[in-house]
């Protein structure tokens, strides 16, 4: 792929777990643990295909309409996951947790914060991932933050402008997001990033998420490469 050109950063939206798990009779928590599986894989190829920074849509403020036995399931996933989360980060990897995780348990956002912390020098790859994110809730907290801003005084409202906002987002210390990758044949984005989105190239496929190879993500990475971005131009 030496000559195409890369995604700096890309967004999946990490799809299709529950209908893997009940196409095998399965629970649909086999699905989201072999999903898991997935993300950790992904996270090598992103690296080696030379993308810098991926995004995994993992839990959206949506989820936790699920039934609990699922929500549970997702989050000790995410409590196995932490041990590997925190071996990636040794290997020059920055950690970046976006959405609001104060409704987690404790443990979960104790050992989400260090990895974060100890992180934040890496500059060898970045991972993030959406946990309780929502992209309307994103952009309500930024707003919320000018408004307060402003309320004291220090901020008048023509002085808003899009950079501001994106200082605000969690995605501020991020490449811009280039490209979103949606599998299991659903083409929607599901309040993911919308705002990031705005100039993303979008490439939907038919595979669901456990089944998600490196040749899927190859295929993305040349579809990217083939499109012709003008972000309005001509
Ligand atoms: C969407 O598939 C998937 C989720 C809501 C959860 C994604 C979670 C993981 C991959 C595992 C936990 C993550 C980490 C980072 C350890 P779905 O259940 O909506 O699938 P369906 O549309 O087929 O029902």
């Amino acid at each position: 792929m030496e000559d195409k050109i890369i995604p700096q950063h890309v967004g999946i939206i990490m799809d299709g777990n529950g209908r893997w798990a009940k196409k095998r009779g399965l629970p649909r928590n086999m699905g989201h643990k072999q999903g898991a599986a997935v993300f950790k894989k992904t996270i090598s190829w992103c690296r080696e295909l030379g993308v810098k920074c991926a995004t995994f849509y993992a839990f959206s403020t949506e989820n936790w309409k699920r039934p609990a036995e699922e929500v549970e399931g997702i989050m000790n996933l995410l409590r196995q996951y932490i041990k590997d989360i925190r071996e990636a980060a040794r290997e020059n990897v920055r950690i970046i947790i976006i959405g609001d995780i104060s409704r987690f348990a404790e443990d979960i956002q104790a050992d989400l914060e260090e990895i974060q912390n100890d992180s934040c020098a890496n500059d060898g790859f970045i991972v993030s991932i959406a946990l309780n994110y929502g992209g309307r809730a994103e952009l309500v907290k930024a707003m919320r933050e000018l408004g307060e801003l402003i309320a004291a005084g220090a901020l008048v409202p023509d002085d808003i402008t899009e950079e501001l906002i994106d200082k605000r987002l969690y995605t501020s210390e991020m490449p811009p997001l280039d490209l979103v990758i949606r599998p299991s044949g659903e083409q929607r984005l599901s309040n993911f990033l919308i705002w990031q989105a705005a100039y993303a190239e979008f490439v939907f496929m038919d595979v669901l998420w456990p089944d998600f190879t490196k040749k899927d993500l190859e295929y993305a990475l040349e579809q990217f490469a083939s499109r012709n971005r003008r972000y309005g131009g001509i």
